[in-house]
């Protein structure tokens, strides 16, 4: 099938090149065609621009038989990708939630079972069905956000057997759904009850048996250590990560969500594809940052869930850095993969412009999941991903309008969903 679509208002992101991602004042650079035409051959874009341009004989040319569809002055933006979640959970915690709204700190939560070992315990219980089922139903929720990208993570197993079951359930979501999917194995999100005393024999667990099975089955793209107070020491960290590298996983890893944890400076020595959280960004680790390949993610999600200090992302911009936003959807911190919101609180929650927000959410996520030559842009030869949104004046409407869903139609592969 090829999909023409036509009277666009604003055709947004286009970019004629493959970009590696926007940083410092580039950020709020977003190219835009008015009055535009979008079309698709396959599962890629064939071509775009001004409708005055529109060549129709070309149109016979096309392998495929074509549809028309009247955009009638509405925007039509690249789908938004999400480079990191944790969707594959077995039941939400709300009534710890409820726990934490009455002033419980987190150490008495997970005191009363609650917390990412409650989810653990969940998790053990729950069929690959189960898992199957429930993460699939977010992942709809999440495309008919926008979303048409997204990096799912282990790390509720916390055991060999439980972390290549949800690996394996990561990868029949990649098989079934029309999204483009990446695995990052997290083994290393908590330390299990059992390990309490001898964490460091969890992480020989991790390094010796579950790296390896991980790989032998080709379970991952990624690995991820949650390295941040209380958690896993910077030294911890250097070891799974240098074993990961080894085995063909590029880091993107949690840091700096609790503390100045070194997780930053851990992640570039390393060469992260990404670093995530950031709440506590100082000078060290914004100089650590510049002259890397490392895309600081930001989660504005968990900060506003949780009532934490906002990362510096301003900061980050006008030292030169690129910034990414992504949903960090999950149980315990954000039961949310709302994109539209993390738009919304991009700009609310962080004073980050519209343009800067669009640029955060689609090219620099689509660099952070290792993706940035397949989505985040409307560029010939990339996924068609994209979704048309409901009647809008401006795109800043995206921001401003935080409660609605502005979507009206979305396409993954060149196919409407
Ligand atoms: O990204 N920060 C670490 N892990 C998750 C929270 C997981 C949970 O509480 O279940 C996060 O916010
Ligand atoms: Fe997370």
């Amino acid at each position: 099938m090829a999909i023409l679509v036509t009277n666009i208002k604003q055709l947004v992101q286009t970019e004629p090149k493959k970009l590696k991602y926007r940083a410092g004042k580039d950020m709020m650079n977003l190219p835009i065609i008015e009055n535009a035409y979008l079309l698709t051959e396959g599962d890629v874009i064939k071509d775009f621009g001004c409708m005055d341009s529109l060549d129709r004989t070309k149109l016979s040319k096309l392998k495929e038989p074509l549809q028309e569809v009247d955009a009638a002055g509405r925007m039509v933006f690249p789908s938004f990708c999400d480079s990191h979640t944790h969707i594959v959970y077995a039941g939400s915690r709300e009534v710890e939630y409820i726990d934490k709204i009455k002033g419980l700190s987190y150490e008495e939560i997970a005191k009363r079972g609650g917390g990412i070992l409650n989810s653990s315990k969940r998790l053990h219980e729950a069929s690959e069905d189960e898992l199957f089922d429930s993460a699939w139903q977010r992942l709809n929720e999440m495309a008919s956000y926008g979303t048409g990208a997204v990096e799912i993570k282990s790390g509720y197993g916390l055991s060999t057997e439980d972390e290549l079951k949800m690996l394996r359930v990561i990868r029949r979501l990649k098989e079934k759904s029309p999204m483009l999917i990446k695995a990052n194995f997290l083994g290393a999100h908590a330390v299990p009850a059992q390990y309490k005393k001898n964490p460091d024999d969890y992480v020989d667990l991790i390094i010796n048996e579950m790296i390896p099975m991980v790989a032998a089955e080709e379970l991952a793209d990624f690995i991820d250590v949650f390295c941040d107070k209380g958690f896993f020491t910077v030294e911890q960290t250097e070891r799974m990560l240098m074993q990961g590298i080894k085995y063909g996983l590029r880091p993107k890893i949690h840091a700096n969500e609790l503390d100045y944890s070194g997780g930053i400076q851990v992640g570039v020595k390393y060469n992260a594809l990404s670093v995530d959280h950031l709440e506590y960004t100082g000078d060290a680790e914004i100089a650590a940052l510049l002259d890397s390949e490392t895309m600081p993610t930001i989660l504005p999600g968990a900060a506003f869930f949780l009532g934490m200090v906002c990362a510096p992302a301003r900061k980050m911009m006008d030292a030169g850095l690129p910034v990414a936003l992504a949903s960090d959807f999950n149980p315990g911190s954000c039961p949310s993969g709302n994109m539209q919101l993390v738009i919304a609180m991009g700009s609310i929650m962080y004073k980050m412009l519209p343009e800067e927000i669009i640029n955060a959410t689609t090219i620099n996520t689509a660099y952070a999941l290792g993706e940035h030559e397949t989505v985040g842009s409307i560029t010939k030869g990339k996924k068609a991903n994209f979704f048309i949104t409901k009647p809008m004046d401006t795109i800043y409407f995206m921001n401003y309008a935080f409660g609605s869903n502005k979507i009206e139609r979305y396409f993954l592969n060149g196919k409407e969903q």
